[in-house]
């Protein structure tokens, strides 16, 4: 189990281009092995690339290809070398206004493309004073896994990622993130008959609380985002996560 955890690199749209060669630089010595993927800005995914890091995007467009000014599209990430695609982040459903619907279709283009998919879910804090957590996660799972084949489900990885956690240096306990991944993965279990899927905890993860949340029995790795730019602190929750 422990062997099998990931940790996902959120920079989301941070750092200049001088920032990455010192970031490459620092952590150019330190292997991160096959269970770490960096998803930095689409401008410095070949960088990462050139040094056979494992590299996602933060997003993609649904459509194939065509007139869609500042997109990317699934074809061109894939035929880049990138092997992950972070789909439905709650940045792009608030920011971006992606609907559910969005969603699934970037769900199923990624996963069309050979990619595997990082799907991010989870409730605001306003959802979750009234109590609509449960409601609201299954809402965003029923509807961004719509469509897939059975064998689609082996290249999904879900990141709960409660918004109200996302840069607040506020986490849940680790019993509330513990009984949720039970509850996700109860739900596509019921729903999807895909036993077991994999999933992730994003919000706030940092090197001071990478231990504690790593001690989440059902936890199967983590999304993290302001911490994955500053790379001592990446390289420091890399090795409490995986490099036991
Ligand atoms: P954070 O972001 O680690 O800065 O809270 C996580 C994310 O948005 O994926």
């Amino acid at each position: 189990m422990e062997s099998k955890k990931i940790v996902v690199g959120n920079m989301k749209m941070n750092l200049l281009a001088g920032d990455i060669s010192e970031y490459l630089r620092k952590i150019n010595s330190s292997n991160l092995g096959e269970q770490v993927v960096i998803c930095p800005s689409n401008i410095y995914v070949p960088y990462f690339l050139k040094q056979s890091y494992k590299v996602g995007v933060q997003n993609l467009f649904f459509r194939d290809s065509g007139a869609y000014t500042g997109e990317i599209s699934a074809a061109q990430v894939a035929s880049l070398g990138v092997k992950y695609a972070i789909v439905g982040h709650s940045e792009r459903r608030g920011y971006f206004r992606e609907s559910d619907q969005d969603i699934n279709k970037k769900v199923v283009v990624t996963l069309k493309y050979g990619l595997e998919v990082i799907l991010c879910i989870g409730e605001t804090a306003e959802e979750k004073n009234l109590l609509k957590t449960a409601r609201v996660l299954k809402r965003q799972i029923l509807n961004a896994l719509r469509n897939l084949e059975e064998t689609d489900f082996d290249h999904i990885v879900i990141a709960y990622e409660p918004v109200w956690a996302i840069g607040t240096n506020v986490t849940p306990t680790n019993k509330d993130i513990m009984d949720t991944i039970s509850y996700i993965k109860g739900i596509v279990s019921e729903y999807f008959h895909y036993e077991d899927i994999p999933v992730i905890y994003g919000g706030s993860v940092s090197e001071k609380n990478i231990k504690e949340l790593n001690s989440i029995p059902n936890v199967s790795g983590f999304l993290v985002g302001g911490a994955s730019t500053d790379a001592k602190k990446f390289l420091k929750i890399v090795e409490v996560a995986v490099k036991k």
